[in-house]
């Protein structure tokens, strides 16, 4: 099977006091989507942006001819349905959520899709799979913590390999077109392993943010991917 990539950077790792910018200079230097990581100090031990954030970064999440670029929002938030909504009139494209941070997994997939977005679940490092058993006909991705959410910054948990091989067998069964992505630790030197586990979207934050080069990190991730 041929895949195709995505790369995801994460602007939690980007310049908060020049974000349009930083969205603009990723978007320029390659980026796939933009990861907008959604913390409420209540899920996850940290906060940081909201719907208003969201709007004001849509008009620059496009590339220099004017092709929109997705914005792919993981929420880290407790409870999920009302953010979800906001986040979804406030233009981003994918919508993903914990499903322990869920009442009603089903309904919250159900109420992203009704707005008109694609929806995906997301799994801690020690979360199980099993929800898929149940929602995995009506997602399009599926997310895996290669970290524990919360901070950029962090090591890749060697864990998530085998988590990601299992997402991959469940997917392929299902015959569906959804989308595996990994998010932590992602880094040059360890995204080929990555993908070869079976993953195809990588978000990566301090990879790239923390560099001056953007281009030079993704273009040295394409090319590990290759
Ligand atoms: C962590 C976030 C990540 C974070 C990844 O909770 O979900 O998206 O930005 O950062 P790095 O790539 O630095 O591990
Ligand atoms: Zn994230």
């Amino acid at each position: 099977m041929t895949k195709t990539y995505r790369i995801a950077p994460s602007i939690l790792s980007a310049d908060f006091a020049r974000l349009g910018d930083e969205v603009k200079s990723v978007i320029a230097a390659g980026a796939d989507w933009i990861h907008f990581d959604v913390m409420d100090n209540h899920y996850v031990p940290n906060l940081t942006f909201g719907p208003m954030i969201c709007s004001a970064l849509k008009p620059h999440a496009k590339t220099a001819q004017g092709v929109a670029v997705p914005i792919d929002v993981h929420l880290m938030v407790q409870p999920v349905d009302a953010l979800a909504q906001a986040f979804a009139e406030a233009g981003a494209d994918y919508i993903s959520f914990h499903p322990d941070a869920s009442a009603h997994v089903h309904r919250s997939v159900q109420a992203i899709r009704a707005a008109g977005c694609k929806a995906g679940v997301v799994f801690n490092p020690a979360a199980p799979l099993d929800v898929l058993d149940w929602v995995i006909e009506d997602i399009d991705l599926i997310l895996i913590m290669s970290v524990n959410p919360g901070f950029g910054g962090q090591s890749f948990i060697d864990s998530a390999l085998r988590k990601i091989e299992d997402a991959r067998k469940r997917i392929d069964a299902s015959g569906k077109d959804i989308r595996l992505e990994v998010d932590g630790g992602i880094k040059i030197d360890n995204i080929a392993r990555v993908a070869s586990a079976g993953a195809d979207t990588f978000v990566a934050g301090s990879a790239i943010f923390g560099k001056p080069d953007y281009r030079s990190v993704i273009d040295a991730m394409r090319l590990a991917l290759a």
